[in-house]
Order: structure tokens, then sequence, then C-alpha cells
């Protein structure tokens, strides 16, 4: 097998969108950051032990799904290349990657260096006929992509979409389309609405909360800010008309944070929020027609028992526009540029 890691971004390009991110969000009413900085090695570790909570039903639903229909997604979409964006671990992928009996090549694309090097030194001992080529990337952003082997399967799992605003989702999903040849699929994991309590529940718990406020570390280190994590409180709550939960740090008390690379001060009222993540809950409904506005046809859902997550994949609609492998814009995800 082969590993190789290619960060998409120059180095000094994730600090400058760190100044940008931290600079407009805490400077606006209400104060939100994006949930990508939640991500560093520390935060990924933390994301990893989340899905161990019994509370946090997610990866586990996700996971049951795979191990049932692994075998059938492999069928529908006979994928030569893996393209998985904000891969993480890599480790639900395992089961699609022992499905596909004719794959040749593993994308991960993850803004967590930390996360690419562990799965591909672990897939590196397991997998040994497999080409992995990790990407340093943001999936939000402009991405370039090797060329690899079609058709191309394009994972997308965990219910990261829930991450992204609906207007970044509807920008996300075009650029996602963008990159699909006619033969190509994108996989889908969404969280699906359910009860509120189950819903906070996720999100409600001390290990959450650590990895919440992680986001005050990584300003702290990178910006040389002076955030005391335990001035703010972890806050999990469900906005019903957006159907989405709301991940927040809440100040305690009246305070002044510097953040001496931005020349910034920053006031906290006691009580003022910081939004730091949406988690979007979907409907298949709602789900298929997102899609349908990217130019995407769901050809398959698989739901769990309970009805509360869904795998979907989706194929480039009919009649649809489509650029042979070219750039969707500068938001937008990229299919050239690369070697394989
Ligand atoms: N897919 C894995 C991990 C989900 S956690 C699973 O289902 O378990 C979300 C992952 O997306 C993290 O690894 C995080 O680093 C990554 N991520 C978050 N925002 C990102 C962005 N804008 N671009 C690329 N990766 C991102
Ligand atoms: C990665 N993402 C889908 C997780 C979620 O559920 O929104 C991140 C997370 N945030 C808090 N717990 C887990």
């Amino acid at each position: 097998m082969t590993f190789r890691l290619t960060r998409v971004l120059p180095p000094d390009d994730t600090a400058a969108a760190l100044c940008a991110d931290v600079l407009y969000g805490l400077t606006r009413t209400p104060k939100t950051l994006p949930p990508k900085w939640l991500y560093d090695a520390h935060g990924s570790e933390l994301f990893e032990q989340i899905t161990q909570l019994p509370t946090y039903p997610v990866g586990r639903a996700e996971l049951g799904l795979l191990l049932l229909h692994a075998r059938d997604i492999a069928e529908q979409t006979g994928a030569c290349s893996l393209i998985e964006l904000g891969s993480g671990s890599s480790q639900k992928t395992r089961l699609l990657l022992d499905a596909l009996p004719g794959l040749h090549t593993y994308v991960p694309v993850d803004v967590s260096e930390s996360a690419l090097r562990q799965a591909g030194q672990t897939l590196l001992i397991e997998r040994p006929a497999l080409s992995v080529h990790a990407l340093i990337a943001d999936f939000t952003g402009a991405l370039t992509l090797p060329q690899t082997p079609g058709p191309r399967l394009v994972a997308f799992l965990g219910s990261t979409i829930g991450n992204l605003l609906p207007a970044e989702r509807a920008t996300f999903l075009t650029s996602v389309r963008a990159l699909l040849a006619p033969g190509d699929t994108l996989l889908l994991g969404t969280d699906l609405v359910k009860d509120e309590s189950v819903l906070v529940a996720a999100y409600d718990d001390a290990l959450t909360a650590k990895f919440n406020k992680n986001v005050l570390a990584v300003i702290n280190r990178e910006l040389g800010a002076d955030f005391d994590p335990d001035a703010f409180a972890h806050v999990a709550l469900w906005d019903a008309g957006h159907e989405w939960i709301e991940m927040r740090l809440r100040s305690l008390t009246e305070q002044t944070v510097k953040i001496p690379a931005l020349g910034l001060a920053v006031d906290f009222a006691d009580g003022e929020d910081l939004r730091t993540e949406i988690s979007a809950k979907f409907r298949k409904q709602g789900l298929r027609r997102e899609l349908a506005a990217a130019g995407l046809t769901v050809e398959h859902v698989w739901t769990s028992p309970g009805q509360g997550y869904g795998l979907a994949l989706a194929a480039p609609s009919r009649g649809g526009t489509r650029t042979e492998h070219a750039t969707s814009g500068s938001t937008g995800l990229q299919a050239t540029g690369l070697p394989s």
C-alpha cells in the first residue's frame, strides 16, 4: 500500500483562516465560530470519545447501517475510488473499504492532520493493497482532489453535513455535485429529527462540554488569547424552528478576553453566548429536496431501526448540468490538479 499526505493549503493559510473567523465571529452579535476549529488533535480525540457515549447514538446508528448494508452500497456504486469528506478516524469507513472489491484508492479529507495520520498509519498495516492519498483540506473551501479511477463514491458520514448552515449546505452539495461524473455517487449520513430529550441528551454531558471548550484552548494556543475555559458554561439546546442543536459557550460573568494576535479585546456580557456549532437534524423529504436542488437524486435511503438515522445514496440527476472535472467556483470543490 502507499500512503500519501497532501496539505492542500499552505500551513499559514490555516492560521490566516482562524484569524479571519475569530475576528469576524467574535466582533458580531450574536458571537459565533465555525465548528471546524473544535478539531485540533485533542478535539479529534475528544470527538472519538464522544462517539462511545451511550447518549450519543449517531456513530453507532451509522455503524449498524454500514454493517447491514455496506455490501448493497458496494454493489450499487461499484466504486473504484472512495473519497471521504471529514473522514476523522476512518473507523466506520473500513466496512466500505472491505465491501468494495474493486477499490483502488481511498482519499480521506479532513482539517485534522492528526486524525489523517493516525487513520493512515492503521490502514497501512491493515490494508496492504490499498492506495491512500490523504488530504488536509477544508471541505467548505476550494478543494483539489487527485485524479483517481472511476466510478467514484464520495462519502460524507457521521451527519457532519448537519454542522453546516442551510446556505452553506446548499453551496457544499452543489460543489460535491460538480465533482461527480455519470456513474459516480454520494453516500450521505444524516441524523434524523427525533424526540427533543434524546437529541439534547446527546450533546449535554461533561465530555461534550470539554470538546466544546476545546475551541477556547485552540484560540489561546494559536492566537495567544487568554480565554479562561472555567469562565464559560457549556450549553446544548434544541432550536425547534430550525430543527438543529446549538452548542454554545455561555459567559459566566462580565469579562474581557484579549487576543494579542489580532490586537483585539472582546467583551462578553454576563450570560452572553458564543455559538460554536449547529448540528442540524433532518427529515427524509427535506433531505431529498436539498439534494435535488443541488442536482442530486436520492437512489436509496437506509434507515436505522428506530428511524433515528439515515444513510442516503444519491447520484447526479439526469439532465442536470455538469462540467467535466471543472472547478465549481471559488468556494467549490475541484477534481483536478493533484496527481493520484
Ligand atoms: N466521519 C467521521 C468523523 C466525524 S467528526 C465519523 O463519522 O465518525 C467530523 C470530522 O470532520 C472531524 O474529523 C473534523 O476534523 C472534520 N471537519 C470538520 N469541519 C471540517 C471542514 N470544514 N473541512 C474538513 N474537515 C472538517
Ligand atoms: C461531527 N458532528 C456531526 C458531530 C455532531 O453531532 O454534530 C460533532 C459533535 N458535536 C458535539 N458532539 C458531537
